[in-house]
């Protein structure tokens, strides 16, 4: 049987309407189905981080413990002016160590054509510095405002593809995540 992983999913923004949690949720739930996966939704609303930096005073001892807890990470990042969202930086910059050796994955969102593309590639430049270590493929979600119901499920349109594509995605992560667990 295999190992149990934890999988950190890290919602990108704090904003109030963001459309971007339902994508979050979307891969959040999916994972939950895979079989020895326990996954951590991690949602920056939630976590308080004062000031900037990881000494002791910018950190969140919440988000301290489920990285530290986390095998593998699946970040989903809005697209904001060609970037990704601050309050994500700001968590992501509250830790080091504890990222070394540890996979992640990302799924962009925008409203527009290109699912926050530019997002998940400012995104990389950052991640190289934190430890973590980068899939080489993505999931986006373009007109993200679209593509859900009302009640945070995906439209029976996209339903198939997108499943198959995180399968696909995911089988990668915890591939990472179990290799990288016999090494730390
Ligand atoms: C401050 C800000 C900047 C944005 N910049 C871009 C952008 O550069 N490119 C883009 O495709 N969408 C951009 N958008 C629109 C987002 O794609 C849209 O809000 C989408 O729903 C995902 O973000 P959300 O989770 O905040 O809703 C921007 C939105 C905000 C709030």
């Amino acid at each position: 049987m295999d190992e149990k992983v934890t999988v950190a999913v890290l919602a990108g923004t704090t904003r109030v309407q963001r459309e971007s949690i339902k994508a979050a949720h979307y891969v959040a739930d999916f994972a939950r189905k895979l079989p020895n996966v326990e996954v951590i939704f991690v949602d920056p609303v939630d976590f308080n981080f004062p000031g900037d930096g990881n000494d002791l005073e910018g950190k969140d001892p919440r988000y301290t413990e489920i990285v530290a807890k986390a095998d593998a990470f699946f970040i989903v990042t809005p697209e904001y002016n060609h970037s990704f969202p601050g309050s994500l930086k700001r968590m992501l910059d509250s830790e080091l160590q504890l990222y070394n050796h540890k996979p992640v994955a990302f799924a962009g969102a925008s409203d527009g054509n290109w699912g926050g593309v530019r997002a998940v590639e400012a995104l990389l430049n950052a991640i190289r510095e934190t430890g973590l270590v980068a899939l080489s493929w993505d999931v986006y979600f373009p007109h993200v405002d679209k593509m859900f119901n009302t009640d945070g499920t995906i439209k029976e349109e996209h339903r198939e593809r997108y499943d198959r594509n995180l399968g696909k995605l995911f089988a990668e992560l915890l591939l990472f995540a179990r290799l990288f667990k016999t090494i730390r």
